[in-house]
């Protein structure tokens, strides 16, 4: 069971690899257990910088282990599904989703939690909720329409239809749609440029962006105290003595 999840560190960036072929990557209780685990211990951890979700044999997941969906309800209160979402959707961290092949039901709701999600070109998606009885999880119900408008939302949800890499890419769900051959190679290099980024304006970015709705005024002033705050830090004088200095900024001794 521990294969089913894998975690290894290249440099600053961590890698979650879901390992489970057999069963196309179906997401068993203990692998959310795994998952959560693993981005709890990235999150603690000063030398991780990115974490990049992935999958393994041309698959992202398969979705929820079905028979785990019949013995209990593994997305309701404090299961592990529930804990993984909620880790990846506050991780302070950049995570980058590198979508193999197939991604069914949270395989695509996880996606709305990452920050950057690049695909294979015969990546394909689904949202089945509908189909198997169930409703959206993961606030997609919410951050779908919101992403890319009521119809879209409604097309892939209610009717629960596989739709390729170009149309995730065409309704904003991916970044990127790659050649399957290059993805892991163009996924590297983005995670080490961001893990190369100035840790603490890269965290307060993306919390910033994050952030729910809120006045533009409010939101001017909450960026103000932050943009204040990080003028005057030692992350950012490295940064600018960098271009004054016409030298490539260092930022491996912040934390
Ligand atoms: N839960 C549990 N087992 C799963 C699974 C899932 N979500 N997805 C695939 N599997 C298992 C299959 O039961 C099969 O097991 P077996 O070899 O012991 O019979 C094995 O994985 C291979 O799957 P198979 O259906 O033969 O592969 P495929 O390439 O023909 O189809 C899928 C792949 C993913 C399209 C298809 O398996 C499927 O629709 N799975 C269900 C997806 C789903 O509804 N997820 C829940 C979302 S809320």
């Amino acid at each position: 069971m521990m294969d089913h999840i894998v975690t290894s560190t290249s440099g600053s960036i961590l890698v979650i690899r879901i390992n489970r072929p057999e069963k196309k990557n179906a997401l068993s209780l203990s692998m959310y257990t795994a998952m959560g685990d693993a981005l709890e211990r990235a999150e603690a951890d000063p030398q991780v910088r990115a974490i990049v979700l992935t999958g393994s044999d041309g698959c992202f997941t398969s979705g929820n282990d079905i028979a785990d969906f019949l013995q209990s309800n593994p997305t309701g209160g404090e299961s592990p599904a529930i804990r993984f979402l909620d880790k990846l959707g506050a991780a302070g961290k950049p995570v980058i989703a590198s979508v193999t092949g197939l991604a069914v039901g949270i395989g695509v709701t996880m996606l709305l939690h990452c920050d950057l999600v690049y695909a294979a070109d015969t990546a394909t998606f689904q949202l089945p909720f509908v189909n198997l009885g169930l409703v959206p999880e993961a606030a997609s119900s919410m951050l779908l329409p919101r992403l890319m408008g009521h119809q879209r939302a409604a097309e892939l949800v209610l009717l629960g239809e596989r739709f390729d890499a170009r149309t995730a890419k065409e309704f904003g769900l991916v970044n990127a749609v790659l050649p399957a051959s290059e993805l892991a190679g163009i996924v590297d290099q983005r995670a080490a440029a961001l893990a190369a980024k100035p840790p603490l304006a890269l965290r307060l970015t993306k919390a910033l962006l994050k952030r729910e709705p809120e006045s533009i005024a409010s939101r001017m002033a909450e960026e103000g105290k932050y943009f204040t705050r990080q003028l005057g830090s030692p992350e950012a004088r490295e940064a600018m003595e960098a271009f004054i200095e016409r030298r490539k900024p260092d930022f491996s001794r912040f934390a």
